[in-house]
């Protein structure tokens, strides 16, 4: 059973998980043991959803970018995911977390797809968290793939092209079946969204933290949420407003 949110905590939660190389730098190591230490905070961070009562979770954790990276690190990374299904998923699962690998799959190694897509089906009925990972994933690529689902929608004679309005097409985006984005954390001190949730982030509060990514804990993510409980959400409406309910 997930915990019942307190008021003014978020309902949706999403992290760039940032900073991995920077710290393993910083310990005249390679990248890679970063991204290895790295695994550790997003224990973390899923220990911390279940306990705050946050009903869903995402962590952006290959961006459709990242492929530019060096092929040893892009490789070490492919192998630190399936070392990670192979290790984590029973825990989740005994957890009550259902997790969903979003993004561009097809692009991964038949095998490491064939492992997200197994672990999606084995922790789908579970309910205490939804944790979504996004890897091989685009804020555009997200956003124009909900539009050639709407477009194949329109050419089966399901609806017109007149009645695509905000409300269809992002039925057709990632997440659409989840709490809207609530916040957006951003560790390792950059401020930017390097093409994250864009449809989503509409009206998230934003984060940022200089907290590189392996370094992230219960603490630093209460301060976040600490932050987020003292914002004014409007909506584009004014204080007074908001005060009236
Ligand atoms: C984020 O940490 C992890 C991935 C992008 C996979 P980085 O690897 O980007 O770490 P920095 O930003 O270089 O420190
Ligand atoms: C964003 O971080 C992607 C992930 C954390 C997975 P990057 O480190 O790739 O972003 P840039 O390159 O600094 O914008
Ligand atoms: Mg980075």
């Amino acid at each position: 059973m997930a915990a019942r949110p307190e008021a003014g905590v978020p309902r949706h939660l999403a992290i760039v998980m940032d900073g991995n190389g920077r710290w393993a730098k910083q310990r005249l190591r390679p990248r890679t043991f970063g991204h290895h230490a790295g695994q550790k905070a997003v224990r973390e961070a899923v220990e911390f959803c279940l306990r705050r009562g946050i009903a869903s979770l995402t962590l952006f954790a290959f961006s459709s970018e990242n492929w530019r990276r060096p092929p040893t690190e892009v490789s070490a990374l492919m192998e630190l995911f399936l070392k990670a299904l192979d290790k984590e998923v029973d825990e989740l699962h005994g957890n009550g977390v259902r997790i969903r690998f979003v993004g561009d799959l097809d692009a991964f190694a038949p095998e490491l797809s064939a492992r997200m897509r197994a672990a999606m089906e084995r922790t789908s009925a579970n309910t205490a968290l939804n944790m979504n990972v996004a890897v091989n994933y685009g804020g555009r690529w997200d956003i124009a793939h909900a539009a050639r689902l709407a477009a194949e929608a329109v050419a089966r004679g399901e609806f017109s092209a007149d009645d695509i309005d905000e409300t269809r097409l992002h039925g057709y985006t990632c997440l659409a079946d989840q709490p809207p984005l609530d916040l957006f954390i951003r560790t390792g001190g950059e401020r930017r969204v390097s093409n994250f949730l864009l449809w989503q982030i509409a009206y998230a509060e934003l984060y940022f933290t200089d907290t590189l990514w392996p370094d992230v804990d219960q603490a630093c993510l209460d301060e976040a949420l600490d932050d987020y409980a003292r914002r004014e959400r409007r909506y584009g409406r004014t204080g007074e407003q908001v005060a009236k309910g």
